[in-house]
């Protein structure tokens, strides 16, 4: 019988007996499927799993909270956290260029993680021999990494990590769908802000400011990015929609009037989109009152931004990101 209870009985025990009395590291992410395979393996074998969650300072306002505390808080499990946000920063200094931001990412993202990595290792205890990876099994079918346009755009994805593999891996969620990795994770008492996060990308805020990546734009774009979210949330949409990427088109300038005052701000793009599995999508017809309280919302309480657009674009031909 296929319940949630069953399959981390079955899990837990087999875990066990793999990893004996070795340790095994994991790579958080802020995602579903990482969270769900950390606390599995937290319930299999406790301390002698290592958390890693890498803080490229391109998280959503509230994440790295979530993983740091909540995450934490409800596993009990052992976390290092590496702030890199600066070393992040430095590296996108100066690119505009999509591709380029998504390897920089990718890049940073493998160096930091190997040297945390290294750090756990040499930490006494016994051998760290396994790293845990939240793979599900649209990914081992179709390995292509069952988030869409892997062959348009470079991915990068704590999945995949690292890639000179002296670890053996622990793939938990190997069976499974996502929704089955959500009731597990229900199951296993994570809270509902991870259990039911909906798609966001690797790279984070990085690849939703069209230009350069700096820490005031991201700031700008995470208030934004808030205020969109927390309205979705409160009219009840989040169900709905598959994602709802927020952009900053911070090459972009237009003339606008506050008070008796022009300005001259940036655009903030909405993109709520519909899919089954974002490899095609198809954009969300919201609610007028929504979309308004959203865009008056955003003009008025983001410094900066004096006009908010929606995209009304299928994908194809647009992706869901803008990068
Ligand atoms: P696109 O923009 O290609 O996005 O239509 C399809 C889905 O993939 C997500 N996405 C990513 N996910 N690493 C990820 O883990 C990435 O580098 C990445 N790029 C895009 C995107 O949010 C959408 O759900």
């Amino acid at each position: 019988d296929w319940t949630t209870g069953n399959v981390i009985d079955e899990q837990v025990a087999a875990i066990r007996e793999l990893v004996g009395d070795k340790r095994a590291i994991c790579g958080l992410s802020g995602g579903v499927d990482s969270a769900v395979a950390a606390a599995l393996v937290q319930k299999a074998i406790g301390s002698q799993l290592t958390c890693v969650y890498v803080d490229h300072g391109l998280m959503r306002k509230g994440e790295t909270e979530q993983v740091e505390k909540d995450f934490v808080a409800a596993t009990g499990v052992q976390l290092k956290v590496v702030d890199a946000e600066e070393r992040f920063l430095k590296a996108l200094a100066g690119v505009s260029d999509p591709e380029e931001k998504r390897k920089i990412i990718g890049r940073e993202f493998i160096r930091v993680f190997e040297q945390a990595q290294a750090e756990i290792i040499a930490d006494e205890g016994p051998a760290v021999e396994f790293l845990v990876q939240g793979t599900l099994y649209p990914d081992v079918v179709e390995s292509g990494g069952g988030t869409g346009t892997a062959n348009i755009k470079s991915h990068h994805n704590v999945g995949g990590l690292p890639e000179d593999l002296e670890f053996k891996l622990i793939e938990p969620l190997r069976k499974l769908f996502k929704d089955e990795v959500r009731m597990v994770g229900q199951e296993l008492g994570l809270p509902d802000e991870i259990v039911h996060r909906q798609p966001f990308p690797g790279p984070g805020l990085g690849i939703r400011i069209v230009g350069e990546v700096t820490k005031e734009r991201l700031d700008l774009l995470r208030e934004a990015d808030a205020i969109a979210r927390e309205e979705l949330t409160a009219a009840g949409l989040d169900r709905d929609i598959w994602q709802c990427p927020v952009v900053l088109l911070a090459d972009v300038r237009s003339v606008g009037v506050q008070g008796d005052g022009r300005t001259y701000g940036h655009p903030i793009v909405l993109r709520p989109v519909s899919s089954e599995d974002a490899m095609t999508a198809d954009w969300s017809r919201l609610p007028y009152d929504v979309l308004a309280k959203i865009s008056t919302r955003i003009t008025n309480e983001v410094r900066d931004v004096n006009r908010v657009v929606l995209d009304v674009t299928s994908k194809p031909p647009g992706t869901i990101e803008w990068e």
